[in-house]
């Protein structure tokens, strides 16, 4: 919303804004950028924000073409690129940083959430050397910034996941779940299963071929997310379009607990396909 930001399509192959396929698209949604580089004049683009797997947009992981594509071009026209590490950051997506999965280094890279095992709030942002090097010195205050407390409550954290290996665990309960998931693509409102890591979805659809979302008033995904709590599972139901059922469960998960949620919510598409 902010003056002087435009955006481009997002990397959803699923629901392609550009009406293509992978991997005959040769990846035109990354190729947009440069387009709107030119459009908007190189000279008058400072930088590109983009999350590595878009999170509450209805976890969106990219083909592994996008990143890489990005950084070049964002290269080749000096713009910055700064990766929202907020929800990936600290091992959601199977890695520390979910940059890391396309070997992606971001120039500014911006973290919240898990950095503290969200038990106390922090955020941070990360600058490469030669650009902090070069940042003039101006005093930008918040109250609370580099709160003790918070930043010791963190490093705890941090500790654990790696005493814990608590990442490569969530790398791994994350892909057995998905593969659980997955079968659950029998129900004919299922239209995608997605994910990496311990951030997952389901997109569900009124109709398999023509991928139509359900209305806000048939609040179907809203349904499947109530009877999921109803089999002591809490999941969100959102998205984009409202029509994702949205996982991304604790990193001490197990599969045993893997297989609770994919057998509650095979429960749920049950129960709210019967009332359609
Ligand atoms: C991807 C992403 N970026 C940024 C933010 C905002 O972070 P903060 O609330 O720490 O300012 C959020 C908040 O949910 C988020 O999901």
């Amino acid at each position: 919303m902010m003056q002087g930001v435009s955006h481009i399509c997002a990397p959803y192959c699923y629901r392609c804004e550009l009406g293509l396929e992978y991997p005959s698209c040769d990846i035109a949604c990354a190729r947009q950028l440069e387009k709107e580089i030119e459009n908007q004049g190189p000279e008058t683009v400072a930088a590109f924000i983009g999350e590595p797997v878009m999170g509450a947009g209805g976890c969106i992981p990219p083909v592994p073409e996008y990143w890489p594509m990005i950084r070049s071009i964002c290269d080749k026209y000096g713009v910055l690129l700064i990766a929202d590490e907020v929800i990936n950051g600290f091992g959601r997506t199977g890695k520390w940083f979910a940059c890391e999965h396309w070997d992606l280094e971001p120039d500014i890279m911006t973290m919240a959430k898990n950095i503290s095992g969200c038990y106390v709030p922090l955020g941070a942002t990360i600058v490469k050397g030669e650009l902090a090097e070069k940042l003039p010195l101006f005093m930008h205050v918040f109250t609370f910034s580099g709160h003790a407390v918070a930043c010791a409550a963190s490093l705890a954290a941090i500790g654990v996941m790696e005493k814990e290996n608590m990442v490569e665990h969530a790398a791994e309960v994350g892909q057995y779940m998905l593969e659980g998931l997955k079968t659950l693509d029998k129900h004919p409102i299922v239209g995608e299963v997605r994910g990496l890591g311990m951030i997952m979805a389901v997109e569900l659809v009124k109709d398999k071929k023509t991928k139509e979302v359900f209305t806000a008033r048939e609040a179907i995904p809203d349904m499947v997310a109530k009877r999921m709590l109803d089999y002591g599972v809490f999941v969100r139901s959102g998205g984009g379009n409202g029509s994702v059922v949205e996982i991304a469960p604790v990193y001490t998960f197990t599969k045993k607990d893997a297989d609770t949620v994919v057998e509650a919510l095979d429960k749920s598409l049950t129960d709210a396909e019967k009332t359609m």
